[in-house]
This record gives C-alpha cells, sequence and structure tokens, in this order.
C-alpha cells in the first residue's frame, strides 16, 4: 500500500482549519483551493494553485504530482458530497489523508435543533432539483446541499407543484462565518433573495389531502403518462419483488415503455442507476417525464432496439424484459450480459412470447408463472369481475 501523497484538508467559513490542518499545510509543496479559501488559510508556504478552469482538468494536473506533498482545502467534509468522492474516482484511497471539518449537514442540523439520524441529507448541487420529488414525505426533515441563490426558489415551486406547499424553509447562508444568517418561509410564500452559499432545511408539510407517493414498488398506474402499453400496477409490484432492487444495483429495461418498471427500480433503493431501451419516440418522451415526475431524473434512456443495442452497455445487476421477447437472440443476448448472481425477469401476454418462456424455464430452471388480475367494475346496475391480461413471468438468478 503507497503512503498518502493528497491530504484533503477540511475548512470552515471562518478560515478555521480541521485538526492536523495547519500541520499537513506546513509541509505540503503545493496546496489547491477557492481562492477564498487559499486566502482565509494563507500562513503557509507551499505554492498556492487555484482550481484550473475547466475544474475536470485538475485530475490530470494532480495525477503527475502523484509521490509529491499536495493539500487540497475543501469546505467541511470533503467526503460528504465534496471533493473527496470526486477524487476517489480517479485515484486509490490509499493515495488519500483525509481531515474532514464539520460538515454543512452538521452545522444546519445543529442550528436547527434537528437530530442527524432523523434528517435526510441530500444535494442538488449541480444535479436537478427534480430529485426532491422522490425524497418527499409528511413530516420529512431535509437539509439540501444546492447549486446557488436560484435554488431556494426552485425547490418552493417543486414543494407547492407536489402539494407540500406548507412546508417550512429555512435557508441558513454561511454557516459558521461572520455572514451566517437564517432566511424562514414557506415554499407557498417563498420570495426571499438568497446568497448563492447556503444549505437548505426543509420541514416538510403536505397540503390536506396530498397523496403521499410510497417507496414500495407498485405506484398506481395514473401515477405515470403511458399509452395504455405499460406493466400495470399488480404485475409491477411483483415484477420488481422478483427483480430486487438494491442499493447502487443497475437494472437494463429492455423495452422501457413508460418506463415504470425502471422508475420503480431506482425510487426502491438508494444509488440504483436503470437504462431504458426503447425503440419508440413517444414512449420514450412519455419515460423521460415521468422520470423527472417521479423524482429520478436520472434514468437513461436509448433509442435502440436489443439485442443490438444491448452491445457496450456497463453489465447489469438485473435485467427485465418487458417488450421484443421473440426478437432472435433477446433471452441469450441479455443472459450473456448479466453478471454471475444476476436476475433476469421477463413478462410475456402473447402466446409466442410465452413460448420463448418456456422453452428458457425448460432449458435453464428458474420460476415460471402466471398472474391474473381481476378488478372489479360495473355490470349493469351490479358488480363484476373484469379480467386483465394475464401475464406470464420468468425469474431467473444466472448462477
Ligand atoms: C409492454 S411494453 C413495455 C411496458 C413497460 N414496462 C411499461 O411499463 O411501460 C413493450 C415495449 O417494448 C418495446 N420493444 C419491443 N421490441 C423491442 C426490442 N426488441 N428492443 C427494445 N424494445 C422493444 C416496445 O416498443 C414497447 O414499448
Amino acid at each position: 500500500m503507497s503512503a498518502p501523497w493528497l491530504t484533503l484538508v477540511g475548512i470552515g467559513e471562518d478560515g478555521v482549519l480541521a485538526p492536523g490542518g495547519a500541520d499537513a499545510l506546513a509541509h505540503a509543496e503545493i496546496v489547491y483551493g477557492g481562492t477564498r479559501h487559499l486566502e482565509l488559510a494563507d500562513e503557509f508556504t507551499a505554492e498556492k494553485r487555484t482550481w484550473p478552469s475547466p475544474f475536470a482538468t485538475v485530475f490530470a494536473d494532480l495525477a503527475a504530482l502523484k509521490g509529491r506533498r499536495v493539500a487540497v482545502l475543501a469546505t467541511g467534509d470533503p467526503m460528504w458530497f465534496g471533493i473527496g468522492a470526486s477524487l476517489l474516482k480517479h485515484f486509490p484511497a490509499a493515495d488519500l489523508r483525509v481531515l474532514p471539518s464539520p460538515s454543512a449537514f452538521q452545522l444546519a442540523a445543529g442550528r436547527m435543533g434537528w437530530a442527524l439520524q432523523d434528517t435526510e441529507c441530500l444535494s442538488v448541487h449541480g444535479r436537478p432539483v427534480d430529485l426532491l420529488r422522490a425524497a418527499l414525505y409528511p413530516g420529512a426533515r431535509l437539509l439540501v446541499l444546492t447549486s446557488n441563490g436560484e435554488t431556494p426558489r426552485q425547490v418552493a415551486d417543486l414543494l407547492a407543484d407536489e402539494g407540500y406547499g406548507r412546508t417550512r424553509m429555512t435557508a441558513l447562508e454561511h454557516l459558521g462565518g461572520s455572514r451566517e444568517r437564517c432566511i424562514d418561509g414557506t415554499a407557498e410564500d417563498w420570495s426571499q433573495d438568497v446568497a448563492d452559499f447556503h444549505t437548505l432545511a426543509l420541514d416538510v408539510l403536505g397540503d390536506p389531502g396530498t397523496r403521499f407517493r410510497g417507496r414500495t414498488p407498485g405506484l398506481a398506474d395514473e401515477a405515470f403518462r403511458h399509452d395504455g402499453k405499460m406493466t400495470k400496477q399488480d404485475i409491477r409490484a411483483v415484477t420488481l419483488a422478483e427483480l430486487n432492487p438494491y442499493p447502487g444495483a443497475l437494472l437494463w429495461d429492455v423495452g422501457a415503455g413508460c418506463g415504470s418498471v425502471a422508475i420503480e427500480w431506482l425510487r426502491a433503493a438508494p444509488r440504483t442507476r436503470a437504462v431504458g431501451l426503447e425503440p419508440h419516440a413517444e414512449r420514450r418522451q412519455m419515460a423521460a417525464e415521468n422520470a423527472v415526475a417521479l423524482g429520478v431524473p436520472h434514468l437513461e434512456l436509448k433509442d435502440t432496439t436489443a439485442p443490438a443495442g444491448l452491445e457496450g452497455l456497463p453489465t447489469p445487476d438485473a435485467i427485465f424484459i418487458g417488450g421484443g421477447l421473440t426478437a432472435d437472440g433477446l433471452v441469450d443476448g441479455c443472459l450473456k450480459a448479466l453478471k454471475s448472481g444476476g436476475r433476469l425477469v421477463a413478462n410475456a401476454v402473447t402466446l409466442e412470447s410465452e413460448a420463448v418462456l418456456l422453452a428458457a424455464y425448460q432449458h435453464l430452471g428458474g420460476d415460471l408463472k402466471k398472474l391474473s388480475v381481476h378488478r372489479a367494475s360495473a355490470v349493469g346496475g351490479l358488480t363484476g369481475w373484469r379480467p386483465l391480461m394475464p401475464v406470464t413471468q420468468w425469474s431467473y438468478t444466472k448462477p
């Protein structure tokens, strides 16, 4: 294991360094940081370098310095939505020494009087605010890292749009510094100007009658814009249970349609990823809109047909086949791509695609079942069962 040569030093808004930080800067040859941070922590002799523009070139610059004594100044805790996470994509953990200061989340929780274990901490810094749509529930306490002074207005609009207009919003500016200031209001009345550098605290309150959208799969069909060719609520709930989402796992949704299965996968567990393959342009558009509306704008959609379109995609942890089962080589292509231990779930409504699943079951095993759902509806003046199309489902774990 190599010795750490890159030290990440947390710094507060007041210029106070993390424990051990002053020593790390005194021994560094080169110190990277923003202009403000380099000014705040100016009692060291190392060469000062401000972040390059574009920022992404910094990783190559740092790689060229490997083995030298380099320090990086970063706000708060560099490992909590900070530069530490970005550096770990380019350098092994053994290269880094991390000296954290209190994070914005900790400072904000302290000011709000919220216990952190009862608070959701998330970031929309450089990300779509629509991510918040999946984090809302009545009584939620959210601490949110933001992009700039525009974010509170966008969040207020989103909350009102979701039926959470009564939510109490607090913008905590320049936490820990001499310019610290708290701005309070409700989402529905928000008109305050906020400094770019702030953290947002949301005490989430729903309007009377606001319907909460659970994370357990099986959202109502009306939660999605669709053209009828979708995996319906009850079948979708069973499908997601068979797919077994877990944090960080990647799903391929083959024949994504309006995106319902991939969207529920993304909502079911944190850090999940999903790629939807869908050649029908209008359905792809519906899937993109549904993903934004349901708080998972990171659903990746591809205008392509399987199996050809499977080439070059990152290895999936699970695959759902909701369309194209009769296409030559589709099941084999999916099975080949799936990682060992991964789940494949395929749904069929036609006899031809059911025959493909029967052959796969006879050849490989797994579970084959037939799902049928009846919904009560009016028959004349009385009530009767109306069957939905039965679905044959094959589930398989790759050895
Ligand atoms: C029953 S729908 C999918 C339903 C989807 N799970 C949903 O909830 O909206 C089947 C979809 O598969 C797509 N499809 C058909 N053959 C395909 C193939 N070979 N590759 C990718 N998609 C395909 C169709 O365009 C259609 O949108």
